[in-house]
């Protein structure tokens, strides 16, 4: 009989996730008790956002006194310990979101609390106060201080995330190649408005695992993601029950009727680049495309 971590093969540094659904963190609201009441139907999830200096503390306690909600504990280090602990008792595999002004913050944050979760910098936050103590979003308009943050991460041997929102730098595929360069284990990109064409893209750049995120909650949608080099999906503000135990059911019914939940389309049909495993011999004409045979123009390759 297969169980559900056969059936989706995926593992995060040897540790087995056991579906490929997520919950992305939403500051105030994910905690590990959130996590606990949905972890049944997913294989992995990020706390957070968490502030972890006095630059970024200050930035959420601003926040906070606008209409935000925020995690303000008197002590962030202490915290992070215990949501560690309580993420480790929940069959999943635990991340925390983090935002920080330097990566001496992060990388002693990894001294005090270790290789139990995996550390997902938050470059994705756009609130100004988060972004004027140079966290957030301000990362992805200065790339060199995020790669400086992943590698200080990388540097303490522990997993790295960095979550990121498509579109606000000029070429995410490079951005994403260039945080793998700099020891990015795990790529979490918000799409906005951008199609699976950006996952295809991201996925063509860089072997990270990819998890896809905003609005991921129809399985024809989640299917697109996984079918363009997405490893995962994750919601955030569809995270309640109902949604998750729906997708997992749905995808757990795909992947045992099918195979692969994540085989890739056909190059000649818009895949990426996994797909040329499935490529045609090459003596057939080749429909895709110009830079496959080298021609400039589709037709017959050689
Ligand atoms: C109330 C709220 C708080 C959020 N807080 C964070 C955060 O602290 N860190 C982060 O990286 N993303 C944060 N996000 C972004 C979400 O993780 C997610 O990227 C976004 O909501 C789009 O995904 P969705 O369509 O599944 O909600 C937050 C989103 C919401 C709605």
């Amino acid at each position: 009989m297969l169980y559900p971590a056969d059936l989706f093969d995926l593992t995060v540094d040897g540790q087995r996730v056991k579906n490929p659904i997520v919950i992305a963190s939403m500051a105030g609201t994910v905690d590990a008790a959130y996590v606990a009441g949905r972890a049944e139907h997913v294989g992995m999830a990020f706390v957070g956002g968490y502030s972890i200096d006095p630059p970024t503390i200050a930035a959420s306690q601003q926040m906070a006194e606008g209409s935000r909600c925020e995690f303000l504990p008197g002590d962030p280090v202490g915290e992070l310990l215990r949501q560690a602990d309580l993420l480790a008792a929940l069959p999943v595999v635990g991340g925390v979101n983090l935002r920080a002004s330097t990566p001496q913050a992060l990388a002693g944050l990894a001294g005090s609390l270790g290789d139990r979760v995996i550390y997902e910098i938050d470059a994705h936050c756009r609130q100004a106060p988060m972004m004027e103590a140079g966290a957030g979003e301000y990362l992805l308009h200065h790339p060199d201080r995020l790669f400086e943050m992943v590698r200080a991460l990388a540097s303490q041997g522990v997993l790295v995330s960095v979550k990121i929102r498509a579109g606000i730098t000029e070429n995410d595929p490079k951005l994403a190649r260039q945080l793998w360069e700099a020891g990015a284990d795990l790529l979490h990109v918000d799409l906005m408005d951008a199609g699976y064409a950006k996952i295809r893209q991201i996925r063509n750049a860089s072997p990270a695992l990819i998890i896809a995120n905003n609005s991921m909650h129809s399985f024809d949608r989640v299917m697109e993601m996984f079918s363009h080099g997405a490893d995962l999906v994750s919601l955030a503000r569809h995270s309640d029950p109902d949604t998750l135990a729906g997708l997992d059911a749905a995808i757990t019914r795909y992947a045992r009727e099918f195979g692969w939940y994540n085989a890739p389309k056909q190059l000649c049909r818009g895949g990426d680049i996994r797909a040329l495993t499935f490529c045609c011999l090459p003596m057939k004409d080749c429909l895709s495309s110009p830079p496959l045979n080298g021609s400039g123009s589709p037709g017959k390759s050689t």
